[in-house]
């Protein structure tokens, strides 16, 4: 088995961002347009959305966006974003390319020097041809590229694939790209989940130790974990079969066919379910959790990240321990740990360990122990 490191890492947040107040009062205004309706009909009213709510329970303060039109009109709650010819680079690729050009600038090589890309992300613009192999055209790679998926955890478990590709030697140099691109397939009128999310791309670079370049600043791979448990409690059901089940299959119908999540039962059972894991990963390499210097976690919701510390540590971790980017960049979905990683390793002396660990749909789980070379 040789020795594997993750040379590089890129990060594009996109420009435009929504603040809590901004988003609930469009949410509201819609509620406000709709309610009359209601009562017309006797349906029981709709409830209004609270940024108090939203910053007590989440811990999200603001989201950046991709396309930031249309999303806070309240006659239409979504990003606008114009179809491309298929000539065109996607809106897929060009947002998983934009991190891609960064990790491999980090990383000291160029797309000619990957001989394969993974895409992992949430949601995937289509099936095919693989928004993967794309990507590896656009940045002028040869070799081979598919497409992953598994929810928050799709760039941890996209890093495990990497890792045991470059570790066996069936690979040499793997680029994994997580663009995630959540809000085009938000309900901005759900108001469990309105706020939750936001847009962001990463991607990482893995390859042999003896390939990169063995500066400070890069981190070995030490070992990388993925776990899976059946759970209908974040589901979307968005799917070209939705066509085949309707009498009108001139269009897919949106609405009931987008993210839901039964977040109180998320909470708490990813909570039992990545303390377990986290403490037997790290067992199972021979560390104990005060060994690790540092946890980039899922970034979904702080109040869960910070019981999920207290229950592995036994005392409340800082933001110096487990950092959060969440309060200013939603829930990134796969994107996320990855973004604590890369905003918060430099601090990290030579022989330090960190644990990038990914939670969410499925259930699934996924980490990473690195360790600071
Ligand atoms: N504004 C105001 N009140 C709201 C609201 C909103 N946008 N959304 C829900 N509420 C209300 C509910 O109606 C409920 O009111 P009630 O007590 O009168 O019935 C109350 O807030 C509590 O609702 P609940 O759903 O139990 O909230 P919560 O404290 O669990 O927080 C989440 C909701 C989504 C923030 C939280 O459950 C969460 O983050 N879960 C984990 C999500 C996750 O990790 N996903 C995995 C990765 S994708």
């Amino acid at each position: 088995m040789v020795r594997v490191i993750i040379s590089g890492m890129g990060v594009e947040i996109p420009e435009a961002s929504i603040g809590n107040d901004e988003l609930v009062e469009s949410f509201n205004a819609w509620v406000d347009a709709e309610n009359p309706g209601r009562a017309a009909r006797g349906e029981p009213p709709l409830a209004k959305s609270a940024s108090d709510f939203i910053v007590h329970a989440s811990g999200i303060r603001r989201r950046h966006v991709h396309t930031l039109d249309g999303i806070l009109d309240p006659a239409r709650m979504t990003p606008r974003i114009a179809p491309r010819p298929d000539e065109a680079l996607s809106v897929m690729a060009e947002f998983g390319v934009a991190a891609a050009q960064r990790a491999l600038a980090d990383a000291g090589v160029t797309g000619a020097d990957i001989d394969m890309v993974i895409l992992s992300c949430s949601h995937h613009q289509r099936p095919y041809p693989a928004v993967a192999i794309e990507i590896q055209n656009a940045i002028g790679a040869e070799g081979a590229a598919f497409d992953m998926n598994l929810g928050c955890s799709s760039a941890a478990a996209a890093l495990h694939v990497a890792f045991n590709m470059v570790r066996s030697g069936a690979q040499r140099r793997v680029l994994v790209v997580t663009p995630e691109l959540i809000t085009g397939h938000l309900n901005f009128r759900d108001r469990q989940t309105h706020f939750i999310f936001g847009d962001a791309s990463v991607a990482l670079v893995v390859e042999r130790l003896e390939d990169g370049a063995a500066r400070p600043g890069r981190f070995e791979v030490m070992d990388t974990r993925s776990w899976t448990q059946f759970s209908n409690n974040i589901r979307t059901n968005f799917g070209y079969l939705l066509r085949a089940g309707q009498d009108d299959t001139s269009v897919i119908r949106m609405e009931g066919n987008m993210i839901t999540q039964v977040g109180n039962k998320v909470f708490k059972e990813v909570i039992q379910a990545a303390t377990r894991f986290i403490s037997e990963f790290l067992g199972d390499n021979g560390l104990t959790t005060e060994d690790v210097r540092r946890y980039w976690l899922h970034q979904a919701n702080a109040r869960m990240n910070a019981m999920i510390m207290k229950l592995v540590l036994g005392y409340e971790a800082d933001q110096d321990k487990a950092p959060l980017v969440l309060d200013r960049l939603g829930n990134t979905a796969g994107a996320g740990a990855v973004i604590a990683l890369k905003e918060n390793h430099a601090d990290l002396k030579p022989g330090d360990h960190g644990l990038l660990c990914a939670f969410g749909a499925g259930y699934s789980i996924g980490a990473a122990v690195l360790r600071m070379m």
